[in-house]
């Protein structure tokens, strides 16, 4: 499977901050919140993964991220000229995505919740046309939203409802099968002029291969689409790291328990940014994990 991290659009909600750097650059806490959706994709165990943003934001992510090879990844990076929705990542990822079942993510979505590379695993693996995911929000209004019967099957799907018929936000996080690339490439834009991702996941309803597992209630899926709740999304990091001494989305860590690189590789990347706390977190856990040093 291959990933996308969409990184793209003008982050106009979050100006004057945005207006001359990417909203997914903005540090969340200790580290640039890009990492995070990075570390969903490296937890469902994807290695190859197309970055996509804006023409002027691109060079940014490249200086931030490389080529991946650093922690084990084969990072590719595709503009998206214009603002034209969040399906349109499939028609520029075509190539890319080649004959491969895709994840997509949106550089702007944190998850954290125990379990989860578990639920990842098992969704990627089991995958049979698409799988989202919910999450109960107490302002569904704001996003797409499933609808799901007793059994868990997903009944419908809308986008930002004036009534809502559940409150269950469908997240920034989607597995597709390969189908997707076609169904990108066959939708007409939406009235506010993009390609929809809720007409994709429609499709996939309609074609009766569309599930939505629902995250549990100790799940945390943080916005970070205005001034509050980016800083109450740092501000939950900050608490969790503090009290447990355990980095969320540290990539570097990631990379290691994923088997993606050695303990010794993983030293020196701390090494490296020794200065900060972040780097002294990085060798301790290379150190943990049987690295010299
Ligand atoms: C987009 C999707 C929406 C989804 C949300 C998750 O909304 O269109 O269905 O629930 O992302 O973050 P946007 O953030 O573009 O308004």
């Amino acid at each position: 499977m291959k990933g996308i991290v969409l990184a793209g659009g003008s982050g106009t909600r979050l100006h004057p901050i945005t207006q001359a750097t990417s909203k997914q650059l903005l540090p969340v806490y200790d580290k640039p919140m890009i990492y995070y959706p990075l570390s969903v994709l490296m937890l469902a165990g994807i290695r190859e993964i197309l970055v996509i943003s804006t023409p002027s934001d691109l060079p940014n992510f490249r200086r931030l991220l490389g080529d991946g090879s650093q922690w084990g990844l084969d990072l590719r990076y595709a503009e998206q000229p214009s603002p034209n929705g969040l399906a349109e990542a499939f028609v520029i990822g075509a190539d890319f995505v080649g004959d491969d079942d895709v994840a997509l993510i949106l550089g702007d979505n944190i998850f954290y919740g125990r379990g989860f590379s578990g639920l990842l695993r098992e969704q990627s693996s089991g995958l049979d046309g698409c799988a989202l995911f919910g999450y109960a929000v107490k302002d569904p209004q704001r996003y797409g939203v499933g609808e799901v019967d007793a059994e868990g099957t997903l009944l419908s799907i809308e986008e930002k409802p004036v009534s809502p018929r559940s409150n269950l936000a469908i997240t920034g996080l989607y597995f597709y099968d390969n189908e997707v690339v076609d169904i990108a490439r066959s939708l007409a834009p939406s009235p506010r002029g993009e390609l929809e991702i809720t007409d994709v996941n429609l499709t996939y309803l309609r074609r009766g291969r569309a599930r939505m597992t629902t995250l549990s209630r100790g799940f945390a899926w943080l916005d970070t689409g205005t001034h509050d709740s980016l800083l109450e999304a740092a501000q939950f990091v900050q608490v969790l790291e503090h009290r447990t001494g355990v980095r969320i989305a540290c990539l570097e860590e990631v990379a290691l328990r994923m088997g993606f690189i050695t303990a010794d590789e993983c030293h020196r990347l701390g090494a490296k940014l020794a200065k900060s706390g972040y780097g002294d977190y990085v060798m301790a856990v290379a150190r943990d994990s049987g690295a010299e040093g």
